[in-house]
């Protein structure tokens, strides 16, 4: 009897005259029924406060209907330390030491999305622990000067690798109900008057090169938010830029989710609310230039935004688009119904980071095989420089860490090689980190070098490491580099080891390339860029040969500045006069402008090494000719010729041969990451899509593939290229 009473009872309170939940938040009901349940649901004042910060990274979400505050925070490299309410000083808090993942560029350097896919779980699981409903990155601009300040945070030169890399990381972090937020939209590719500069560049190279990477975000990577960036183009602010967000993003790419202001990007009320953007974020309480009485209501989304739609001058349908791309982010993360719970700072994320950075480590050099270092092979090795010990998770701006720990070089190095091979000078001193003024650099510099070179004249070997460090000026959100030399004194620290110990590794740490006087007297050099908490592993594991290395450069070493695309065009390309820049390399950025203008780069873009060798086969395609909406698949044969296991990266390389328009020599069109075992053949296929071969025309404002022939080539890298095939398409 009692049971059925139960029962009866339970029938009743789940029989629909006794739910109590509203269809926004019954997760059983369709995502775009719920926005629209919420939004009826919601007052003029309630829309707008969602639409900006109520702090430093949050926004208030509507308390009385329980839509949740939406929780931002970087950065593209791990999660950021909680910063304070109102300020940009850290919180204090004790349990927001997160892992550190290596930078972008290293990620980008790997040629290979299961790395990117392994990354953006990883992070994404860090975030959403840390209860946070938008990751901010990752970062998608394209490397354009070697000068620019955040290059490290970023994906490389080359659109079709930024745009093949960028779109596991977003499903990768998006699978934890966390929204990835792809930064920065678009054309930020300095930060040297970030704030305003306003570029000016040709549909073409807005299309075929600074877009790509954005566009597959959207299209493929399905990003719930993306974030407006600092500078104009064309005059409008890209945080409020009808062209971009209303007319490019919105309409023609059909993007559903959020468009975020960079903090502080939003700065004409007017554009703010009628030009797509969607939440302004800022840098001050009054998301401007300084601090208010405290209110958030001066943003240019608050107050000036009700007034306006108060007076009718904006209509409320423009109010209610930016709030159903709001309720669908929140629908989508911190109102799913599936969200997992995350996890942070565990072994596995450690893991992920040790194994993306093995893998994005780039051997640009190793003449004479002196490296893999075998353990036990080196009585003493000399390890020298300040960057063997430094926390490169600190500074570089918003992507900074707090970690829970990290491995440095000299640690991997002596877990590898024991305490008693391996001895340490610093060789170099950049002083305290800091990230706002150059620090003086001479700090003892002379016995420095003197202690370096004692301790690397009875070394076996030698290993430097070096580069830049991401203090001001080295690789560092708010300002460039002032020069395309390594700081501190480093080059003559070099030519000092070099004239004592001609066995030197020289391990560079940074996101961008550096000049490279000693290039010639140095028999090995490896590209170590931002490794995180896993650094000193990831390095020993190479250097050790425990891991071969496998990383191809994703932007282009220029032997000096001056052959660099953006660097020649005089001020006005780069850094631009204060208020207006021009793009005047056109869509001849990276390889495309050293193949152009036949220049040698110093180490080329897909360049890397590996301890064993690979043979290419002669390339074949599985047609002659291709209708326009063909697939294109090349084979090709790829043999691990060595006697130990490895990777190779081949690239493919389309290149149009009477285009009616100037087209870049070869373009990079398709990449496989292939792992032989030593000795083992493979059949690699490579498919290109016939409308991949496209450029943009600026006539018909639309992509155009011209009839004719194609010249396909495989290669090692863009300056290396192994065979070529001819196609035709009809
Ligand atoms: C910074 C950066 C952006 C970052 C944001 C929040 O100015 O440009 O990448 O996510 O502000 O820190």
């Amino acid at each position: 009897m009692k049971k059925t009473i139960n029962f009866l009872f339970f029938l009743l309170l789940s029989s629909p005259l006794f739910a109590q939940l509203p269809i926004y938040a019954d997760v059983t009901k369709p995502i775009d029924a719920r926005v629209e349940d919420a939004l009826s649901q919601m007052t003029l004042e309630e829309k707008v406060a969602v639409c900006h910060a109520q702090s430093k990274f949050s926004t208030s979400g509507v308390p009385r209907l329980g839509i949740p505050e939406i929780w931002m925070s970087d950065g593209p490299h791990g999660v950021r330390e909680e910063i304070e309410w109102n300020s940009w000083d850290p919180a204090g808090w004790s349990n927001d030491r997160s892992t550190a993942f290596p930078a972008l560029t290293c990620l980008a350097a790997s040629f290979n999305p299961a790395m990117a896919e392994l990354y953006g779980v990883a992070v994404g699981e860090e975030a959403r622990f840390r209860k946070k409903d938008i990751l901010l990155g990752p970062g998608v601009n394209i490397y354009r000067t070697p000068l620019n300040g955040r290059n490290f945070e970023y994906l490389g030169e080359d659109p079709f690798l930024s745009a093949t890399m960028v779109v596991p990381y977003i499903k990768g972090v998006q699978s934890n109900g966390v929204a990835a937020c792809v930064k920065h939209f678009a054309l930020n590719n300095q930060e040297d008057h970030r704030d305003n500069i306003n570029v000016e560049v040709s549909d073409r190279a807005l299309f075929e090169i600074y877009l790509p990477a954005f566009k597959a975000a959207v299209t493929k990577g399905g990003a719930w938010s993306i974030m407006g960036s600092y500078n104009q183009l064309r005059g409008q602010h890209c945080c409020h830029n009808d062209f971009l967000l209303n007319q490019v993003l919105k309409k023609d790419w059909g993007f559903d989710g959020v468009v975020v202001s960079d903090w502080g990007g939003a700065h004409i009320p007017m554009q703010a609310a009628m030009n797509g953007l969607d939440i302004e974020m800022g840098s001050y309480t009054n998301g401007k230039v300084s601090g208010s009485k405290f209110t958030y209501d001066d943003y240019n989304l608050a107050q000036p935004f009700l007034d306006a739609l108060k007076k009718g001058q904006v209509p409320m349908s423009v109010l209610d688009d930016k709030v159903r791309r709001i309720l669908r982010l929140n629908m989508r993360t911190n109102m799913s119904a599936n969200r997992p719970f995350g996890r942070y700072g565990c072994d596995s994320h450690s893991a992920a980071a040790r194994k993306i950075g093995s893998e994005g480590i780039v051997l640009l050099k190793n003449v004479g095989n002196l490296l893999p270092i075998v353990p036990g092979s080196a009585k003493k090795i000399a390890v020298i420089g300040e960057n063997a010990t430094r926390n490169l998770m600190q500074g570089g701006g918003s992507s900074e860490l707090k970690v829970k720990y990290v491995v440095s070089p000299l640690e991997g190095l002596t877990n590898v090689y024991g305490k008693e091979a391996v001895t340490y000078s610093q060789g170099y001193s950049s002083g305290s980190p800091n990230y706002d003024r150059e620090t003086n650099t001479k700090l003892n510099a002379d016995s420095l070098i003197a202690a370096a070179v004692e301790s690397a004249k009875t070394a076996d070997v030698v290993i430097y490491v070096g580069g830049l460090n991401k203090n001001h000026f080295q690789d560092c959100e708010g300002a460039d580099r002032k020069s395309f030399d390594m700081p501190f004194g480093q080059d003559k620290l070099i030519n000092a080891l070099l004239a004592v110990n001609k066995k030197l590794v020289v391990v560079l740490m940074s996101g961008n390339a550096v000049a490279m006087p000693w290039v010639d007297q140095v028999p090995a050099l490896v590209q170590g860029w931002y490794l995180g908490s896993e650094t000193g592993n990831a390095l020993a594991d190479v250097l050790s040969g425990a891991v071969n290395p496998s990383g191809k450069l994703p932007f282009s070493f220029p032997k000096k500045l001056a052959d660099n695309a953006a660097a020649s065009f005089g001020m006005i390309s780069y850094p631009g006069d204060g208020v207006n820049q021009k793009y005047l390399e056109d869509i001849l950025v990276g390889y495309r402008w050293f193949d152009t203008k036949k220049i040698v780069p110093q180490f080329a873009f897909g360049h890397g090494l590996s301890y064993t060798t690979f043979v290419y086969g002669k390339p074949a395609s599985d047609q002659k000719t291709y209708d326009k909406d063909a697939s294109i698949k090349v084979t090709l044969t790829l043999k691990n010729s060595g006697l130990r296991d490895g990777a190779e990266v081949v690239q493919l390389y389309a290149s149009q041969v009477k285009p009616s328009v100037m087209r870049p020599v070869k373009e990079l069109k398709a990449f496989q990451k292939v792992f032989l075992k030593a000795g083992e053949t493979k059949n690699v296929d490579l498919t290109v899509a016939a409308k991949d071969l496209a450029f943009y025309d600026e006539v018909s404002k639309g992509w155009k593939l011209e009839a004719g022939k194609y010249v396909l080539s495989t290669a090692a890298s863009s300056a290396d290229v192994k065979g070529s095939i001819t196609i035709e398409i009809n």
